[in-house]
């Protein structure tokens, strides 16, 4: 694999992607045969956001290949509770381990973090921004249940514009041709513009629906997912969002009978709990190929024994973004690093929000 660092999916190529995807199939049907394949090897999850599957998944991920873990799932139990940077517990972790997995609640930390790291970084999840393990959660559980990663109907249904595995998940499979994207979502959570952007450049296509009902018949797959309660400004604002679309058996009727339906869990009340019982669910089944996923990760990027630490970056305008959820906003010292986007438009290259100059 020729990055060092996984910000985001797409930071492998489609051949690297592939053969991750192999991998975790050839680990899946014989995992004894990769019991030890770490043995000796160290990996640090750096959670600064609730989790329950992700860092349980990564922790078996490498219990399962014979190595060992560190980390802390409470910052407030670590040395960030007495004001440490990223910077430097990064600094300091990238020391002690082989891979580290980071989640953070602000947008961009995975790709500040990979600036100052000695240890490849595992974004597992930045704010509202990107999650790329859960969508290779998902297209391992595409590939295996679909059979192609390629001319899918996939309806994404719920809160499109702060639900980073969304974003991660249209991010990769619009690099596959001929997928259509069926954006479900009311009117105040759409999907951020960078991400309609990216569908357009590419050989996808999207649509925006507000009726979940009118949708189904079409898809090949349907991506649920929940309104994502802790990015709103006020209970007030969540209140009107929660409920809105909700998966039961009688819109089920409806779908095709080799739809699939997928969802990142945690569930709250988006899918009724008797569509459980439709063999078109694979939600539970889905967190399954997600820890045979991060163990093909892992072996992969271990794989590679490249631990310098990233030559010192300058800042390249002298502006900062205006993404009040950006990384940069309580991390003063990292350098302003933009994208020119045409015009007076510029792109932060850690939370890809757009900033008018
Ligand atoms: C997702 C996340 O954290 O973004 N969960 C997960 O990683 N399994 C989805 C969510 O929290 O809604």
């Amino acid at each position: 694999m020729k990055t060092k660092h996984v910000v985001d999916l797409t930071d492998l190529t489609h051949e690297e992607l592939l053969s991750v995807i192999r991998l975790a199939n050839r680990i899946r049907e014989n995992p004894e045969a990769y019991a030890q394949a770490c043995r000796g090897k160290i990996l640090a999850t750096l959670f600064y956001e609730p989790s329950t599957r992700t860092q349980m998944s990564f922790q078996t991920a490498m219990l399962r290949l014979g190595g060992r873990i560190i980390g802390f799932d409470n910052p407030q139990n670590s040395s960030v509770a007495k004001g440490e940077s990223l910077k430097d517990t990064v600094t300091v972790v990238g020391g002690y381990a082989d891979i580290i997995a980071i989640r953070h609640p602000s947008e961009g930390t995975a790709a500040a973090a990979s600036m100052y790291s000695a240890a490849p970084i595992i974004n597992a999840g930045d704010g509202g921004h990107l999650h790329p393990t859960q969508t290779l959660t998902d297209v391992v559980t595409l590939y295996n249940e679909m059979g192609t990663l390629e001319n899918l109907t996939i309806g994404l249904c719920g809160d499109l514009k702060n639900g980073r595995t969304v974003h991660s998940l249209i991010k990769t499979m619009s690099t596959f041709k001929g997928n259509r994207f069926v954006l479900i979502s009311t009117p105040e959570l759409t999907i951020p513009q960078y991400i309609k952007d990216i569908i357009i450049a590419s050989e996808c296509s999207f649509t925006q629906v507000r009726s979940l009902a009118q949708a189904i018949p079409e898809l090949d797959v349907l991506y649920m997912t929940r309104i994502q309660r802790e990015r709103f400004g006020s209970e007030e604002e969540y209140q009107k969002q929660n409920g809105v679309f909700v998966l039961d058996k009688a819109k089920l009727k409806n779908a095709k009978k080799t739809m699939r339906i997928l969802h990142p869990l945690p569930r709250v009340d988006e899918i009724d709990v008797e569509v459980d019982y439709d063999e078109r669910a694979k939600y539970f089944e889905q967190t399954v190929y997600g820890m045979y996923g991060r163990m093909a990760l892992i072996m992969t990027m271990l794989e590679k024994s490249d631990r310098t630490p990233a030559p010192r970056l300058r800042s390249t305008h002298p502006f900062s973004c205006s993404n009040p959820r950006c990384i940069t906003q309580s991390e003063k010292y990292l350098p302003a690093l933009f994208r020119e986007a045409g015009g007076d438009m510029l792109l932060c290259r850690y939370c890809d929000s757009r900033t008018l100059i």
